[in-house]
């Protein structure tokens, strides 16, 4: 059993998710978090589900001296590293945050893992690397040419970190490339939370169902696709976290680099997303078909079949499922984590 894993970002919400899961598996956790974007709330939550309070220092990830503080106080083995920005509207807006905030702390915490010498370490990477012209479903060969900076850090993160084998054999890393996340934890006491007004579909939906929002607009329904919306491989975040422990288990065996697809493997359209919601929530969502938005592919879906031949891990859930978790959370907590951030 390891000693300690850092989860860096752990009080966000993948990284919320996966902490319980490695809690519930039996691992010791260290989160680091500068709650950014992320509540204190999330320990307790966390306590509530797990009957344990994860040792959180609240810090920035770039405080390297910080990082090696904590890798001597807890004997930390191996390193699950959530923590960066994720928004791609907002990255292309500030490319320069995106840059010194996602690269920088990655290569803070490699700094401090060399000095430590902890050689484990599992990345959260995205689709977005993948180039928009590819055709699905992408293999983890498919041509990576991301379109905006956010999948460009993502991109470069991917380059170095799989460059560490060549200064030291010892390294295991886990690339593991994010399809659509949706979910929440099924006691409704973890999960997404957006400042502002949301971004991406599911977050927006839920504002529309519960009345936040007054409408979704739905960005084109002219692609060429089934009903003319774009089609996305929408992946619970529970399924996620599973993965997470699974690539830390293959890990264990083996050095090198190694990128999986974690996606379900099956493409949703915006209107089935949509549809399927109106099913859950019993109501219709109020809807308009607005322009393309810039920036969409048509689809994105992944081949996950590495994941499961290397990892024995596959997602189990459905869009009905991530549906009902998104609705029951949004019920549970229609500000979020707000009220205590
Ligand atoms: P999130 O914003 O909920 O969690 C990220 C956490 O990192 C936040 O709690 C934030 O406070 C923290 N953080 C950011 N910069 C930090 C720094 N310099 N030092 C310390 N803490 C810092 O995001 P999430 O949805 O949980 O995403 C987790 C990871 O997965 C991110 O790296 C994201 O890019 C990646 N990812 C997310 C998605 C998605 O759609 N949610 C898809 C693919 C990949
Ligand atoms: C899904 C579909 C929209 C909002 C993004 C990032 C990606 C990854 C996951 C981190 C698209 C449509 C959306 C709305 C809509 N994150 N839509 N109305 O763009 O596939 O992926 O999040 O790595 O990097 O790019 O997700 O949820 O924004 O959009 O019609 O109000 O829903 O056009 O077809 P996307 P999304």
């Amino acid at each position: 059993m390891d000693k300690y894993v850092l989860v860096t970002g752990g009080t966000g919400y993948i990284g919320s998710h996966t902490a319980v899961a490695l809690l519930e598996a039996g691992y010791q956790i260290v989160i680091i978090d500068n709650l950014n974007n992320s509540s204190k709330e999330v320990l307790s939550r966390i306590e509530e589900i797990t009957g344990t309070t994860p040792p959180f220092v609240q810090a920035d990830l770039r405080d390297t001296d910080t990082v090696h503080e904590v890798f001597e106080k807890y004997s930390v083995t191996s390193v699950m590293h959530f923590a960066g920005h994720k928004a791609v509207g907002e990255s292309v807006e500030n490319p320069s945050m995106y840059y010194a905030n996602n690269i920088g702390s990655t290569l803070s915490l490699i700094e401090a893992m060399q000095a430590a010498e902890i050689f484990t370490l599992i990345f959260s990477s995205s689709a977005t690397v993948y180039s928009s012209t590819a055709l699905s479903p992408f293999k983890e060969e498919t041509e990576k040419d991301p379109i905006n900076p956010y999948g460009m850090t993502k991109y470069l993160i991917e380059q170095r970190l799989t460059d560490l084998i060549k200064t030291h054999a010892d390294w295991r890393i886990g690339l593991l490339r994010y399809f659509n996340p949706l979910g929440a934890h099924p006691t409704g006491r973890l999960g997404e939370t957006s400042i502002g007004t949301p971004n991406n579909l599911m977050p927006y939906l839920m504002q529309v169902a519960s009345g936040k929002l007054p409408k979704l607009k739905i960005f084109g329904d002219d692609y060429d696709t089934p009903d003319g919306t774009c089609i996305r491989d929408y992946i619970h975040v529970a399924d996620l976290a599973k993965g997470h422990l699974a690539a830390l288990q293959f890990l264990k065996g083996r050095t090198g680099a190694h990128a999986w697809n974690l996606g379900t493997g099956k493409g949703t359209s915006v209107l089935e997303l949509v549809e399927t919601v109106e099913k859950v929530i019993g109501y219709p969502i109020n809807r308009e078909i607005t322009s393309r938005r810039e920036g969409d592919v048509i689809e994105a879906i992944a081949d996950p079949s590495k994941a499961y031949a290397e990892l024995l891990w596959r997602a189990e859930l459905t869009i009905d499922d991530m549906c009902k978790d998104s609705w029951n959370w949004q019920q549970q907590n229609p500000d979020g984590y707000s009220s205590t951030r």
